[in-house]
C-alpha cells in the first residue's frame, strides 16, 4: 500500500525526511542531502523485475530496472535465485533537509514515475537491533503496477539488459553501476540475482567485443 505523500508539513519543514535508495539512487543520489546511512532493509527482495520505458529503455523496447518485492509475496513466485528468510537488502538512506523536501520530492516523483509508488521502511545498520532510520521513504514498483514484469530466465534478462537503451543511457550501465556500488557499500552483501546478472552481461559484452575485433581484422 502506497503511503500518502502529504507528510506532516511542519514536522517535515523542521526535520526533513529520509529516503532509502536500493537501485540507481545508491550511485546517483538525490540532488541535495545532508547526511546518509549505509544500511539494509529486512523482508524485501531486490529484483530486475520492473520495466523501464523512460530511463533505460523505450516503450517499444523496455529495459529492466530493480524494484523491491515483499519477501512473503516473493515466496509465492517462481524465481531462478534464492533469498533466505534472513537475507537483507542493502542500500543507502539519504537525509533531505527540510528546506529541500519539496523540490527533492518533486524531482524523485518525476524520476521514479514509471510505476513506482512511495512506501516506508526501517533501515538497519549491521549488528544493531534498533533501526538507524525509521520510516524512510522508498520508491517501490509493486507487483500490481503495470510496469512490473516479474521473473524470466536469467539469460533472457541479461540479454534484455545488454540490448536496451533509453533516455538515461544503456541499461547495462545501470546494472554494472549497481553491482559496483553494492560491493563498495557492503562487501559482505549477498545478492546472487544482481551479481549473476552482472557476470552474464559482462560475458555478453566481452563476446561482442571479441566478435567486433575479429571483424575489424577481416
Ligand atoms: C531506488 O534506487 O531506490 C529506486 C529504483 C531505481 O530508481 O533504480
Amino acid at each position: 500500500m502506497a503511503v500518502s505523500t502529504d507528510l506532516n508539513p511542519s514536522s517535515v519543514a523542521d526535520n526533513g525526511i529520509w529516503v532509502f535508495g536500493y537501485g540507481s539512487l545508491i550511485w546517483k543520489p538525490p540532488i541535495s542531502y545532508e547526511d546518509k546511512v549505509v544500511g539494509y532493509v529486512k523482508n524485501y527482495v531486490r529484483r530486475f523485475w520492473q520495466h523501464s520505458t523512460d530511463h533505460r529503455g523505450t516503450p517499444e523496447a523496455p529495459g529492466r530496472v530493480v524494484t523491491l518485492v515483499p519477501h512473503a509475496e516473493w515466496k509465492t513466485m517462481d524465481d531462478y535465485h534464492d533469498h533466505k528468510d534472513d537475507d537483507v537488502c542493502w542500500g543507502v538512506a539519504f537525509k533531505i533537509p527540510g528546506t529541500d523536501v519539496e523540490t527533492t520530492r518533486a524531482y524523485l516523483d518525476h524520476r521514479e514515475k514509471n510505476g513506482y509508488t512511495v512506501h516506508t521502511v526501517d533501515v538497519y545498520r549491521p549488528n544493531e537491533e534498533e533501526p538507524a532510520v525509521r520510516n524512510a521513504l522508498v520508491y517501490i514498483g509493486t507487483t500490481d503496477n503495470e510496469a512490473f514484469v516479474g521473473g524470466a530466465p536469467v539469460d533472457d534478462i541479461a540479454q534484455q539488459i545488454y540490448e536496451s537503451y533509453g533516455p538515461s543511457g544503456w541499461n547495462a550501465e545501470y546494472l554494472l553501476n549497481l553491482a559496483h556500488a553494492l560491493r563498495e557499500i557492503a562487501p559482505e552483501s549477498r545478492d546472487d540475482h544482481v551479481f549473476e546478472l552482472e557476470h552474464k552481461v559482462k560475458a555478453i559484452i566481452e563476446r561482442n567485443e571479441q566478435a567486433d575485433s575479429k571483424l575489424e581484422k577481416i
